[in-house]
Formats: structure tokens, sequence, C-alpha cells
């Protein structure tokens, strides 16, 4: 008998949440099912040409060959004046930022660089899945931190604080939130930046969905606030913003000291990312941004839709009004089934592909999330669909 193929650790890791829901609605589709797919967390637009036409000029430039671990000098430049804009504070684009393949990689340089074995991290829950995965493999432990869906899915700090021992190092904020939408008021943000200074806590700043945003919200990045710069790490990413989620460019943002520590990591894990691809983000970043609000407004169209939909079906009800990001995580009250149930009877009765909100952490019972990443027309008609499953569920 060979050794066990597999390390201990890993085994116990589990399988992504979401990625059980693709495989389900691949097979039902399979089987010559027509699926509306509110699961996918990925923009339906295309890249912009713009952007496509300087990563084929670059590759005709010849820059094919590795690029330096930090990633190309011009990316970095150009991040560099994009977040200060955006999030009014700056970074050296030479000491202060690394680029990365996507924010998921920047998510797991980070927690590799930073957490010693059995370091905690809070972690929101509901929260997108890979925050409490990635911990674990960094051998860190991810401790639980619920958010409450009537106060904007907001964690309520007086708990908070009996989770917070003198192992825990960090805390994570993710607004604009995967899965629910939430965004974080002004006044909330400065109380959890008080909470991470209290506890003397570096906060992990996923700000995967900065652009993204609704009825005038602002992007407010935790980093901006007083004193917070130094205790904060941005795990960055241009996937959902260019709907570039395939050309894997994220970047971290921090200080110089971690970004060193950050660096020697992804030295042994991917040396460096794409030449061509960061050189197309490159100059994405430079050019006009109309594009961006172009899509966040058919989001929006899209968005409203889908609660107003929502709102007038039988047993679902959304707690919070998603404000940015593309998703409305939303309840269901039909009695005897849970979330995953749920999920299945409008896969299986319906075509119709949604995440049950216990893929994002045990407080995400009796929520489903859908993600509106895809035309309207087929928001109507899944809509439609799930209208007609839940009067049948309901009504037995
Ligand atoms: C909250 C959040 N962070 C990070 C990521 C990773 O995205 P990417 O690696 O494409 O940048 C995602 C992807 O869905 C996400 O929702």
């Amino acid at each position: 008998m060979p050794k066990s193929f597999v390390a201990k650790h890993i085994e116990k890791l589990p399988f992504a949440g979401i990625r059980r829901v693709f495989e389900k609605a691949a097979k039902f589709e399979a089987a010559g099912n027509k699926v509306i797919h509110f699961e996918i967390g990925r923009p339906d637009f295309d890249t912009p040409v713009h952007i496509k036409d300087a990563a084929k000029d670059a590759l005709d430039r010849g820059m094919v060959h590795y690029a330096p671990n930090m990633g190309i000098l011009s990316l970095r430049e150009n991040l560099s004046d994009n977040i200060e804009e955006l999030k009014g504070v700056r970074y050296n684009p030479q000491t202060e930022l690394l680029i990365t393949a996507g924010g998921q990689e920047a998510m797991c340089l980070c927690l590799q660089a930073i957490l010693d074995p059995g370091d905690e991290i809070l972690v929101p829950n509901p929260g997108f899945s890979q925050f409490f995965s990635c911990t674990e493999l960094a051998g860190g432990i991810p401790v639980s931190m619920p958010l409450v869906a009537n106060e904007n899915f907001f964690p309520d700090l007086d708990k908070v604080k009996e989770l917070v021992s003198s192992r825990t190092k960090a805390i994570i904020i993710n607004s604009p939130h995967n899965p629910t939408g939430g965004v974080y008021t002004m006044t909330q943000m400065e109380q959890i930046c008080g909470f991470a200074k209290e506890h003397d806590l570096i906060v992990f700043s996923d700000d995967a969905y900065d652009r993204i945003l609704y009825e005038g919200k602002k992007f407010i990045s935790s980093a901006s606030l007083p004193d917070m710069k130094d205790r904060t790490i941005i795990w960055g990413s241009l996937s959902k913003t260019y709907a570039m989620t395939g050309w894997r460019i994220g970047y971290l943002a921090g200080p110089e000291e971690f970004i060193r520590a950050a660096v020697k990591v992804q030295q042994n894990i991917m040396l460096s990312v794409c030449t061509f691809a960061q050189a197309g983000a490159a100059f994405g970043l430079k050019a006009p941004q109309d594009l961006v609000d172009e899509m966040v407004a058919e989001f929006d169209i899209r968005r409203k839709f889908i609660l107003d939909a929502i709102n007038e079906i039988p047993g679902l009800n959304c707690p919070t009004e998603p404000l940015g990001a593309f998703y409305v995580f939303f309840k269901h009250e039909v009695p005897g089934l849970n979330s995953m149930a749920v999920a299945d009877a409008m896969l299986e009765k319906a075509g119709v592909a949604v995440v049950p909100g216990t893929a994002f952490g045990d407080k995400g019972e009796g929520f489903l999330r859908i993600s509106y990443s895809t035309s309207l027309e087929d928001c109507r008609e899944g809509m439609d669909r799930i209208n007609q499953v839940m009067s049948d569920l309901i009504n037995g």
C-alpha cells in the first residue's frame, strides 16, 4: 500500500460550497435542461477592447518573459495613482505594492506571510468561503464573526469583543461584501477601525468590489481613516472592475515590511504574474473609466429588478438592500426546508442555479445568494421560475 497522497490538513479542508453548485448545475445542463445561472460571481461583460489591445501589443513587443516578483513597475505606478484617487491613500509603487494572481492570491500570500501556527483571524460569517480555508491553509484559525442581517450585515462588536484572544492577529473587512452586497456606512467603518485599534488588530480589507457601488455610495477604505494605513493590508483585484476574472490580476497594498515578507512567499509560489496581462491591466487603470461606469449602471438595472421581484414573491424577503457588488442575499421561509434543500429545488424543479447561504458559513442558513451578473432577460426568466417554485413549495 503506497503512502497517502493527501496531507491530513488538506483532507480536512472543505471543498468550496459554491463549486458544488456549479457541478450540479453543469450536470443538469448536460442532461439537456436550460439553466439560468444566478450562481456565478463574475461579470458577464467582455474585457474592454483597449485593455485587450494593450495586452496584445505587449505580446507583440516581446513581453513574454518573467516579470519582476513585485510586478511590472508601470502597473504598480498606475495602481498607486488609481488607489490614491479612489481610496484617498497613497502607496509607494516601489515598496508598498505587490502584484498578485487575482485577489485570491493576494489573500493567500498575505495570510502565509503574516500567520504563525495557531494565530487567529476574525472572519465575517457569512463571508467569502476562502477567508476560512486560506486561513487554515496558512496554519491559522479562522474565528467566525457573525454578521447581523438587520444591521446592514455589520457585526455586533460587543459580542466580537468576546471572541478576541491573545492570539487574535487580524480582522477581515469586505465592503462591498460578498455574499450580501452590504456596504458599510462611514460610522460603521469608523467603529470597526476603532475596534481594531482598541484590540491592536491588523485589518485585512478585501476590496474586490471597490468600484461596484450603487445609489451614489462612495467606496470607503479603512486605510484612509486616521492612523489606519499602518495597520491595514488591502487585498485588491481588477477581476470584477474590468471584467478580467480570467486574466488573474490583483494586488497587495500594505506597509513595506509586510510587502517584503509577501514577496518572499511569492518567490516560492508564482514567482511572478503573467507579464503581458499586467501590461494590459496597467493600460486599463490609466485609460478613461467610462466603461466601468456603464457596467455598473447596467448592474444597477438588474439589481433593482431582482429586488423588486424578490419583494413580490411569497416566502422571500431581503433584510438589507444591497448597495454594492452584484449579489442579492435574501431570506427564504419554506417550512421544513433548509437553504441547501431550497437551492436544490430551484435547480431541479425550475433550472435556476442559486447558491445556498451556507456556502458562506453556517450563519448563511436561511438565505440564498443570487448573482445578477447575467443578462436582464435571464434575470426576468429566472425570477419567473423562482416565483413558480416558491408557490409550489409553499402550497405543497
Ligand atoms: C470577496 C472576494 N474576494 C476575493 C475574490 C477573488 O477574486 P479574484 O481572485 O478574481 O480577484 C472574490 C471572488 O469572487 C471575492 O468575492
